[in-house]
């Protein structure tokens, strides 16, 4: 942490760099072993997903392919807006393959229900989904979650890829902002 500027409202770290590294390392274990000997389309989710799906595609010993998408439903605001629009789709075909979707962090499931429909639709044969994070409490759409990193209260974070009105993306490890 000693490298890493806080936000002014910084309320506290929530997962350090060593932490992260070992929720990684564990789900890496897991996609290792139930994904041997095939191979994977990595789906990150723009942009949060950008720092967890390079951490922890390193740590896979599987052969993946890498394809991205990008949504929006977020604005710059706290809440979902509860309408998903692709900003930029996929540009592999998922046909015929097992995808595994990565996002940072769950929250009302809006987001993730929309692109595994999405993938599913375009003839994926099967849709995993990993998230660092996990919001249960907040959960408005019910989605399938094979792999999960850590389960949060309803607290707002940052870092690790993960924003506040596109802000903190880059702090290395997790932080809990105050409410105003
Ligand atoms: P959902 O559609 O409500 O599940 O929202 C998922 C998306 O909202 C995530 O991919 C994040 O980009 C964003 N999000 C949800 N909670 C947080 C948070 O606590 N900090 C930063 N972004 C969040
Ligand atoms: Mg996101």
């Amino acid at each position: 942490m000693e490298n890493s500027y806080l936000p002014e409202n910084f309320e506290r770290v929530l997962l350090s760099e060593e932490q992260i590294a070992e929720i990684v390392s564990t789900l890496a274990e897991r996609i290792n072993h139930d994904f041997q000997g095939r191979e994977l389309l990595v789906v990150g989710i723009l942009k949060g997903s950008f720092m967890f799906m390079s951490d922890l595609v390193k740590a896979l010993k599987i052969t993946c392919h890498i394809d991205f998408m990008s949504v929006s439903s977020y604005g710059n605001a706290t809440q979902s807006s509860g309408r998903v629009n692709i900003v930029k789709d996929l540009s592999e075909s998922v046909s015929g393959k097992d995808v595994l979707v990565i996002e940072d962090i769950i929250d009302s499931g809006i987001t993730l229900d929309f692109i595994i429909r999405h993938i599913l639709n375009k003839g994926a044969e099967s849709v995993s989904l990993c998230t660092l994070l996990n919001k249960p409490h907040r959960r408005k759409k019910d989605v399938p979650v094979k792999y999960w990193g850590r389960e949060i209260e309803d607290e707002f974070v940052v870092g690790y890829g993960m924003d506040y009105a596109e802000k903190f993306r880059n702090l290395p490890f997790i932080g809990i902002l105050k409410e105003n």
